[in-house]
């Protein structure tokens, strides 16, 4: 088996982290033990670009459960889990291509040892695999049924490639579904966000000035978890709806031309390129903590910040502190890229079960399809959304009221008045 992981004597902590993560992953656990027996994806090949976590190794394992051949490689180059790396390869025999830190050229060497598989479907955050597949491994393409897609920038970058008609297979779209995004991207990000902040810096949020930039449903989590800290929370947007929103959520709303100069901390969650640029950096107060939990680092104008810098030194692991003529100094988390996988461990798992609910019945449903699905990013079937609703609800042990009839028979009429 071809695999390249840091060092496969790392694989036994590796193993009791993933059994930890996944006790708190138990839809995923029930989706397990079913593919076991049905082997929905029997004979197929999978190829996963995701970060290289504990909870990405339970859906691994639930892939290879369910009868698929899987290979995965990292979705970023400082998320993975090296531990998890290692035990993916020795104990579950999956082939593994991910080293923390590694740099650009290994990172693609990588996703191309993984497409080596062949796969009849590719899983990608950040849709690095579908770019490749698009660019060098056309070959690929013939033999794909369809993929999947974890994160919202990557289906940004899919449905302008659909809109262009250049995408050349089918996609589903796993952050739009409900299960996912209403909780991975608020829930999820909000806390393992202010984690890897507070795991690279160890300070205080209460009564700091907290910006976020973006208030998508990352930006609403993040927003308010820093608020549940004590921060005062300053929200950037360009959207005025969302903007509103945020006002009537009562964060105060402003451009970053004028937040730059208040805040402490900085957090772009955005999907979109150089949110912070060098004008930002030059109005911040000295000592300002800027970090990113968007999927890339481009949302962060760290090349300015580079050729601005008189000086830049790692100060603490994960924290590099760039000296600006004057002598203001900027800290930059976890290089600027998304700091909650660089600095901390990602999401929890008890949301990762949802996300990785709904990836692992998507794959089952492009597996099992009679006819293909047109090339075009497709959303994940509500029958799927809400059986991984209605499952976890269940795991968690929470029973809700049903409609009786009399209640069905009204919301169906429009002729029942007062
Ligand atoms: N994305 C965010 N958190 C994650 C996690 N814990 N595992 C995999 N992908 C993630």
């Amino acid at each position: 088996m071809d695999y390249d992981v840091k060092d496969l004597q790392l694989a036994s902590e590796g193993k009791l982290r993933t059994e930890w993560a996944a006790r708190d992953m138990p839809v995923l656990d029930w989706i397990r033990r079913r593919f076991a027996r049905e082997k929905p994806l029997k004979g197929k090949r999978i190829v996963a670009c995701l970060h290289v976590t504990t909870e990405t190794a339970n859906l691994a394992r639930t892939l290879q459960a369910g009868g698929a051949d899987v290979a995965l490689c990292a979705s970023n180059p400082l998320s993975t889990q090296d531990d998890v790396a290692a035990h993916l390869v020795k104990n579950w025999g999956i082939p593994t291509f991910a080293v923390n830190g590694e740099d650009n050229e290994t990172y693609y060497r990588h996703i191309h040892s993984a497409l080596d598989l062949k796969p009849h479907m590719t899983m990608d955050d950040g849709a690095d695999v579908v770019s490749v597949i698009h660019g060098d491994r056309k070959d690929l393409v013939r033999g794909i049924l369809g993929g999947t897609e974890e994160t919202t920038t990557g289906v940004i970058r899919l449905k302008a490639m659909a809109a262009q008609k250049v995408l050349l297979y089918p996609i589903i779209s796993v952050n739009d579904a409900n299960t996912k995004h209403f909780f991975d991207n608020r829930y999820g990000t909000g806390q393992s966000t202010v984690d890897g902040i507070l795991r690279a810096t160890n300070r205080l949020l209460a009564g700091s000035t907290f910006v976020v930039s973006g208030y998508g449903w990352c930006g609403r989590g993040l927003a308010m978890r820093a608020s549940g800290a004590g921060a005062n929370v300053i929200v950037t947007e360009v959207d005025s709806l969302r903007a509103l929103e945020a006002v009537m959520d009562g964060y105060r709303v402003m451009p970053m031309s004028e937040a730059a100069k208040v805040g402490d901390f900085f957090v772009t969650v955005t999907g979109d390129i150089k949110v912070i640029r060098r004008e930002h950096f030059r109005a911040m107060k000295d000592g300002a903590i800027v970090a990113n939990s968007g999927h890339f680092n481009v949302e962060l104008d760290i090349e300015s910040l580079e050729k601005m810098a008189k000086k830049k030194r790692s100060v603490r692991k994960f924290v590099d502190e760039y000296t600006l003529p004057g002598g203001k100094r900027i800290n930059l988390l976890g290089e600027g890229r998304l700091v909650n996988l660089a600095a901390a461990e990602g999401h929890p798992a008890a949301v990762m079960d949802m996300s990785f609910a709904n990836q692992a019945l998507s794959a089952e449903y492009l597996a099992t399809r009679k006819k293909r699905l047109s090339r075009d990013v497709h959303p994940v079937p509500a029958e799927i959304d809400s059986a991984v609703a209605d499952l976890k609800l269940k795991a968690m042990g929470v029973g809700i009221d049903r409609l009786t009839k009399e209640q069905e028979k009204y919301l169906a009429a429009w002729d029942m008045g007062t």
